[in-house]
C-alpha cells in the first residue's frame, strides 16, 4: 500500500515537473518576466560605480588608404356537585313521601353517618391512594416519555450510524476502486515514462560513443590552406583572395601564423571573424585560459574542396587584442533572429587592450540597426540601471577570473558566472553574444541555469528572453571607404 502511494506521488512528481534532463541547479525564480540584463542595487552596503577610466579606441594611424568598392387546557371539570338533600334535622327521611323514621331508622341514621364518616376517611384514603397514583401514573408517564425519547435518539443513532456506515463503505469502494484501476494504470504510465528514459538514455549513449569514435584521431581541418595569405582578411582581400573561406594569417611576423575565417563577400569584404555563433555546436561557457588562445572550429568543408562554411569559434583575446592595437580597426555584428530576420551593429573604432589590461574593450562611432549596446546599454533601463549595462570601457570577465563591474572582489556576484560566457561584462549586460545557445529562440528564467538571461542576447533587438540564431563579431582595419 505505502509503496503504492510512493508510486502515486511519483507519477504527481513526474507529471507536474515536466521533463527536464537538464542538471540544473533548482534556482527559486519570480514568475515575473521582466527586463534583465543589469543587476538593480540592493539596499545596504551596495553601491555601484560606473566606468573607471579606459583607454579609448584608436582611431589614427590607418594601415590602409581607401579601396575601391501573462403546547390542553384542563378540562373544566365539570364536578357534578352533588345536590345536596337538606339535612331534615333528626329523623326525617330523605324523602318526604316515605315519612320519618323511627329512632331505630335514627341509630341507623347514626351509625350510617359513622360509616359514612369512615367511609369519608376511606375516601381521603383513596383520595391519596388516587394522588399517589397519580404520581406513580405521571412517574410512569414521565418515564416512558423518556424512554420514547431515549428511542427516539437510539434511532437518530441508528440513523447517522447507517449514514456512517454508508459513507465509510463508499469511500472504502473508492479507495478500492483507486488501488485497483486507478494506481494499475498510473503505474503503467510510470513504467511507460521509464521505457522512455531508458530509450533516451541508450540514444545518448549511442551518441556519445559516435561521438567518442569521432574523437580517437585529433579533430583537425582537413581543408587546404588556400595559397594566398596575409597580415588579416583585409591584406588577404587586396592580394586576390576574395573568396569566404578558411584563410592563414600572420599579422606580426614575430608570431607563428594561425588560421582564421574571412568574410571577402559582405560589406566589400576584407571582414576577419573574431566570434561566430550560428548552431550551438561549441561551448562558449569556458574559462579564462580558452578565451585568451581562443576555442572552437574555424571552418568547415562540406564538399567543395576548400573551407568555404564558419564553424562557432572564439578568436582568442592575445589574437583580436594584437590585431586591433595595430591600427585603428572597425567592427561588424552581425545578428539573425530564429525567422530569419537580421540585423547589425558597426562600430567603427574597436580596440582591444591587452591581458595586462585585462583585454578592456573600447569602441567609439556606432552605426547600424541592431542598437548600440555596447556604448548606450540597454534601452529598456533607465539611469543607473542601464549604465550597469553598457559594455564600452569593460574589462573581459569569465567564470573563473571575475572582472566585471559587480561588487568586484564578492564571488557571489560574478556576471560571467551567472550569464553563460567570457565577455566584458558590466553589471551585467545588454548584450550576450558568447551566451548560452537556446534553440528556438525564446527561452525563459526557469530554464536558465541560475534564472538570469543567460542566452545569446542582444537586448536592444530583441529582449532578454531571446536567444539569437546567429551572431558573429568580425573586424576590418578602418579605412575610408572611397
Ligand atoms: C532600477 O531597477 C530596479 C529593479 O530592477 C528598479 O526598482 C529601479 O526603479 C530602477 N531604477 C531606475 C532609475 O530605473
Amino acid at each position: 500500500m505505502r509503496t503504492l502511494l510512493l508510486l502515486c506521488l511519483c507519477v504527481y512528481v513526474a507529471w507536474a515537473g515536466s521533463f527536464d534532463y537538464d542538471d540544473y541547479d533548482s534556482v527559486s525564480v519570480k514568475p515575473t518576466v521582466a527586463a534583465r540584463g543589469h543587476r538593480p542595487l540592493s539596499r545596504g552596503h551596495d553601491s555601484y560605480r560606473p566606468n573607471r577610466y579606459s583607454p579609448p579606441p584608436i582611431n589614427t594611424g590607418g594601415r590602409y588608404r581607401g579601396r575601391p568598392s501573462t403546547t390542553v387546557p384542563d378540562k373544566g371539570r365539570q364536578e357534578q356537585e352533588k345536590e345536596e338533600q337538606p339535612e331534615a334535622g333528626g329523623c326525617t327521611h330523605a324523602s318526604e313521601q316515605m315519612g320519618v323514621l323511627c329512632p331505630t331508622g335514627c341509630e341507623l341514621k347514626t351509625a350510617l353517618v359513622k360509616q359514612e364518616r369512615n367511609v369519608k376517611g376511606l375516601k381521603s384514603q383513596v383520595n391519596d391512594l388516587s394522588r399517589s397514583t397519580n404520581n406513580v401514573y405521571n412517574y410512569v408517564d414521565h418515564m416512558s416519555n423518556s424512554l420514547r425519547e431515549r428511542q427516539r435518539v437510539i434511532n437518530e443513532n441508528n440513523r447517522v450510524v447507517n449514514q456512517y456506515t454508508n459513507n465509510v463503505e463508499e469511500q472504502h469502494a473508492y479507495i478500492k476502486e483507486t488501488v485497483d484501476t486507478v494506481f494499475p494504470s498510473n503505474i503503467r504510465v510510470l513504467q511507460g515514462v521509464v521505457d522512455k528514459i531508458r530509450l533516451k538514455i541508450q540514444k545518448l549513449e549511442k551518441a556519445i560513443l559516435a561521438q567518442n569514435e569521432g574523437c580517437k584521431e585529433p579533430c583537425s581541418t582537413t581543408c587546404p590552406i588556400p595559397v594566398v595569405s596575409g597580415k588579416e582578411c583585409e591584406d588577404i582581400f587586396r592580394r586576390g583572395g576574395r573568396d569566404s573561406q578558411m584563410y592563414m594569417i600572420q599579422p606580426d611576423a614575430f608570431y607563428p601564423p594561425y588560421k582564421v575565417f574571412c568574410d571577402q563577400t559582405t560589406e566589400k569584404g576584407g571582414w576577419l571573424v573574431i566570434q561566430n555563433r550560428l548552431d550551438g555546436s561549441v561551448d562558449f561557457g569556458r574559462r579564462w585560459d580558452d578565451y585568451r588562445r581562443g576555442f572552437g572550429n574555424i571552418g568547415f568543408d562540406v564538399g567543395k574542396g576548400h573551407c568555404e562554411t564558419p564553424g562557432e569559434y572564439w578568436l582568442g583575446n592575445d589574437r583580436i587584442s594584437q590585431i586591433t592595437k595595430m591600427g585603428p580597426t572597425e567592427l561588424l555584428i552581425e545578428m539573425e533572429d530564429w525567422t530569419g530576420t537580421k540585423v547589425h551593429a558597426q562600430y567603427q573604432q574597436f580596440t582591444l587592450q591587452s591581458e595586462t589590461s585585462n583585454y578592456i574593450l573600447a569602441v567609439d562611432a556606432y552605426s547600424g540597426t541592431a542598437g548600440n549596446a555596447f556604448m548606450e546599454g540597454s534601452n529598456e533601463l533607465f539611469g543607473e540601471n542601464r549604465t550597469m549595462t553598457i559594455h564600452n570601457g569593460m574589462m573581459f570577465s569569465t567564470y573563473d577570473r571575475d572582472n566585471d563591474n559587480w561588487n568586484p572582489g564578492d564571488p557571489s556576484k560574478q556576471c560571467s558566472k551567472e550569464d553563460g560566457g567570457g565577455w566584458w561584462y558590466n553589471r551585467c549586460h545588454s548584450a550576450n553574444p558568447n551566451g548560452r545557445y537556446y534553440i528556438g529562440g525564446s527561452y525563459t528564467r526557469h530554464m536558465a541555469k541560475h534564472g538570469t538571461d543567460d542566452g545569446v542576447v542582444w537586448m536592444n533587438w530583441k529582449g532578454s528572453w531571446y536567444s539569437l540564431k546567429a551572431i558573429s563579431m568580425k573586424i576590418r582595419p578602418f579605412f575610408p571607404s572611397k
